[in-house]
């Protein structure tokens, strides 16, 4: 008997450090929600929140709607326009949650039903607390009542936020607004906010997300942090082995973009949108649509670099070199193809060799590479390939191996 019991003590130690942070007080009897059948792809849109803040109205996203429709972002894919916090005015006496009546003078249902018509889905925010991060009115206690709400006004899909929840604990809150949600009848996809600080990428799907923020907010940077908010980079590198948990109708979410909004260069933009690609990120955008330049307007609708977001087979990309400045990242496709990512980090330029190993592939093989940025296939190669990689910046490339009988 005696010889089991170290054995036992340490299978106990291995179970109490396998629960992350914030599960341990879970109850047991939670249970495993059914895949709602929604985000069989990462979900693409726009939301208010990293442009306008709180300063949002009716005829601010109908125009960002529109605008979604002109710029060619629509026949590109996007499709949630989601307006953040700060659109809620106060709960009526039987506690239904209205629109700040200022700011949206018809009601959001006019709203919805505007952005609709363009053939566009809508998104809605609120919090899991008392109160959102803007201090509105959040969703607790009012689950049900707040899912049948935006329900009735036709709402596709709702971020959910962590502010103000004390004492709350995540994966019930987010199941019970799932419940919720489901109870409506109406598909809406459901977007977890807790910012990665309770493990959701472990209990999001269980606790019926499609998608959940893995990490603080994102600052508008190459690198460094802001207060709560960090850079593109170190967000980059909180996704390091996070890959496994994601799948069709189940994602990790980086957070937004910031493409358009003026804190990084082009390159750095390019690489955001090539790398939140190789993430299975969703693609939602955070700049002024109204006020796009051709550049950012090409960034945001590179269908080469959304087809590998969208890729139906939903594999998450990972690191398979690191080195210094330099990294690539090789995310598998459809069709026994990959998508390839040669980021440097740094200011020197790099000169990189990406070899067939680090593609998982035999050295001999015939390989078709693409370019999606420069929309340009590359001679076929074997072996390896060098690129030279401009400071700040990433090549994109998908990778064909080319079979006998085919000419490259
Ligand atoms: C949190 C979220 C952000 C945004 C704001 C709104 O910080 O992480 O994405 O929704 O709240 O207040």
């Amino acid at each position: 008997m005696a010889k089991f019991l170290p054995l036992t003590a340490l299978w106990l130690a291995a179970l109490v450090l396998s629960v992350p942070p914030g599960l341990a007080s879970e109850p047991m009897h939670f249970y495993a929600r059914p895949a709602n059948g929604l985000a069989l792809t990462p979900p693409m849109g726009w939301n208010s929140w990293n442009h306008f803040g709180c300063h949002v109205n009716a005829a601010l996203i109908e125009r960002e709607a529109r605008a979604m429709v002109s710029s060619g972002m629509k026949a590109a894919g996007y499709r949630y326009v989601i307006i953040d916090d700060c659109w809620q005015g106060a709960r009526g006496p039987n506690g239904n949650i209205h629109a700040d009546r200022k700011r949206f003078p018809q009601g959001m249902k006019a709203v919805v039903d505007a952005v609709h018509a363009l053939g566009l889905k809508f998104g809605i925010y609120s919090d899991a607390g008392a109160e959102t991060c803007q201090g509105r009115p959040g969703g607790r206690g009012h689950e049900y009542q707040d899912a049948l709400t935006y329900a009735r006004w036709g709402v596709d899909y709702l971020k959910y936020d962590w502010c103000n929840t004390g004492g709350e604990r995540p994966r019930t809150a987010y199941a019970t607004m799932a419940d919720a949600l489901r109870a409506t009848g109406r598909p809406i996809v459901f977007s977890l906010c807790d910012w990665g600080v309770r493990a959701p990428w472990r209990w999001g799907a269980a606790a019926g997300g499609n998608l959940w923020r893995t990490t603080p907010d994102i600052w508008d940077s190459w690198s460094g942090h802001h207060g709560f908010a960090i850079g593109m980079l170190n967000i980059l590198d909180r996704q390091v082995g996070l890959a496994h948990y994601a799948g069709p109708g189940h994602w990790n979410d980086p957070d937004m973009l910031e493409i358009g909004n003026g804190g990084m260069t082009q390159a750095q933009y390019r690489a955001q949108f090539s790398l939140w690609a190789m993430l299975a990120a969703p693609l939602i955008a955070g700049n002024d649509l109204t006020h796009m330049d051709a550049q950012t307007r090409a960034i945001l609708t590179n269908r080469e670099v959304i087809a590998v977001d969208q890729d139906r087979l939903g594999i998450e990309g990972q690191p398979v070199y690191r080195h210094g400045a330099a990294e690539i990242w090789v995310r598998p496709l459809t069709g026994g193809r990959e998508a390839v990512v040669l980021l440097n980090r740094g200011t020197q330029p790099l000169s990189m060799r990406l070899t067939w190993s680090e593609l998982g592939l035999p050295s001999y093989l015939p390989v078709q590479l693409r370019d999606l940025w420069r929309h340009r296939d590359l001679p076929v190669a074997t072996h390896a390939v060098r690129f030279h990689v401009a400071p700040t910046s990433v090549i994109m490339l998908t990778e064909t191996p080319v079979r006998p009988g085919h000419s490259g």
